[in-house]
């Protein structure tokens, strides 16, 4: 049993409400090239985006600005740049300090232009605002510290409640993710010796369970990370040797994180290939058990299937489906999520195994799960996705996936059902986001999967001469 690296639905939004966009003297090619305006730390401002219509271009800021002057809209920053959506046309952006009558701006500002978009961290569904949703990898840092609680807080039952000496070391865990930002090395850390003994009975354990009871993905990587990781009974790997050694297989990285993140902000991590970890460990005086994710959870359990390639990008679908979402659907992919990657089981040459963190990473689960005892149903998202769970016992349904690329076309078609008036895609060589939500932009992109279709098309043709 074990807690979860997801909580339910969020409930503490977090603080900035800034704008990813493209720099205004962005020359012929319309995506990429993020500019970032670098905003302070406004909790409530909101930010609109707009252009004008086509034939109102002359003067246009001036009269859209009058609007926020009538309703009292206080403004605090201002900026005009070249439309990602149409050639040869302009759009500005606003972000609008709390107060004032927003509303009837808004509603003005929907009548009189050719585009108008709304990101908020506090968006409201019934205004069609988008909620804000990080744009570039290095985005990750502004909600990083937005946790529902920080990682030293343990709460009365927990095992470690009552040892001053453990709430320090969570405490010095916890501050060394608080500091962390993108691009620095993880930081390495020094395991005590009654740490090392309990990662080593977790270890020992659960190794013996993996031959029979992993699924095939989970075993073919593990041997790779005792061998590129350091993976032993007497040593805990470092997260930054593990996120370098999925770096290689996948493009996955870990990122230390404080406490609990939203459900929102975690899957947003996903859609990055980000994976926010613990360091942690649990109390020794309960090696086999841990109410919360821990360092045995995450690199036991998660990591290994983090260096599968179809797994991953199923984990990046769930992630892209959730940018943007309104709040219900970000709860129904966190429970997808909770039924697969953390406690998801698959089919595998006609036997029942496990590919869920949770199971792989505790002992007495692993082998409950595929007792008989639990009632197993197929993965369905948009039944799967409806299942209430418990967080600190066995669960009582599993749900079994064909395999992770069946997983992934069901993910992908249940995305489809979110309502939300863009598409996204990831940049890798960028590590952005593109919001795609013009002709314009779609068809640069069939220009760049054409040229990736010729270099395919013209390796085919060499290989049949
Ligand atoms: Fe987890």
């Amino acid at each position: 049993m074990y807690g979860t690296a997801i909580p339910k639905p969020p409930t503490a939004l977090g603080k900035n409400s800034e704008l990813n966009a493209s720099p205004p003297d962005k020359p012929k090619l319309m995506h990429g090239g993020n500019y970032i305006k670098e905003g302070r730390d406004s909790a409530k401002s909101t930010c609109l985006i707009f252009s004008p219509k086509e034939d109102d271009s002359v003067g246009a800021l001036g009269k859209y600005l009058k609007l926020f002057a009538q309703h009292e809209v206080n403004l605090l920053h201002i900026e005009s740049r070249s439309s990602l959506r149409r050639a040869n046309i302009y759009e500005f952006m606003v972000e609008c300090a709390p107060g004032g009558n927003l509303g009837a701006v808004i509603e003005d500002l929907q009548k009189q232009c050719s585009y108008f978009s709304i990101i908020s961290r506090n968006h409201k569904d019934n205004m069609g605002t988008v909620p804000w949703f990080p744009r570039r990898i290095r985005d990750l840092d502004k909600f990083a510290n937005q946790i529902l609680s920080y990682g030293s807080e343990l709460d009365s039952d927990h095992p470690g409640f009552t040892d001053p000496v453990y709430r320090q070391r969570r405490k010095y865990f916890a501050d060394l993710a608080y500091h962390y930002r993108h691009g620095q090395p993880i930081p390495r850390v020094e395991y005590t010796k009654e740490e090392i003994k309990t990662w080593g009975t977790v270890f020992r354990n659960l190794t013996k369970l993996y031959p029979k009871y992993a699924c095939k993905e989970h075993n073919h990587v593990f041997p790779l990370l005792i061998e590129n990781c350091g993976y032993r009974e007497d040593n805990i790997p470092q997260l930054e040797d593990i996120s370098n050694f999925l770096k290689d297989c996948t493009g996955f990285t870990l990122r230390p994180v404080a406490g609990l993140l939203s459900s929102r902000d975690f899957l947003a991590g996903l859609a990055f290939r980000v994976f926010h970890s613990t360091q942690y460990i649990r109390h020794g005086s309960k090696p086999l058990y841990t109410p919360e994710p821990d360092v045995c959870h995450e690199v036991l359990g998660h990591v290994p299937l983090f260096a599968d390639p179809s797994f991953a990008q199923f984990c990046q679908v769930v992630g892209l489906a959730s940018l943007g979402a309104p709040d219900e659907y970000i709860e129904k992919l966190a429970t997808c999520f909770w039924f697969t990657v953390e406690y998801g089981m698959c089919r595998q040459n006609g036997e029942l195994k496990a590919y869920g963190a949770g199971l792989l990473s505790s002992f007495g689960e692993l082998e409950y799960c595929l007792s008989g005892e639990p009632e197993l149903r197929p993965f369905e998202p948009t039944k799967t996705a409806l299942q209430k769970y418990p967080i600190t016992e066995y669960q009582p349904v599993y749900f079994v996936a064909e395999d992770f690329e069946d997983a992934k076309q069901k993910m992908i078609k249940f995305a489809e059902s979110i309502p939300r008036k863009f598409g996204v895609r990831y940049d890798p060589y960028t590590q952005t986001i593109n919001i795609i939500d013009s002709k314009h932009q779609i068809e640069d992109l069939v220009y760049n999967v054409n040229q990736e279709v010729q270099i395919l098309m013209d390796a085919l043709r060499k290989l049949n001469q």
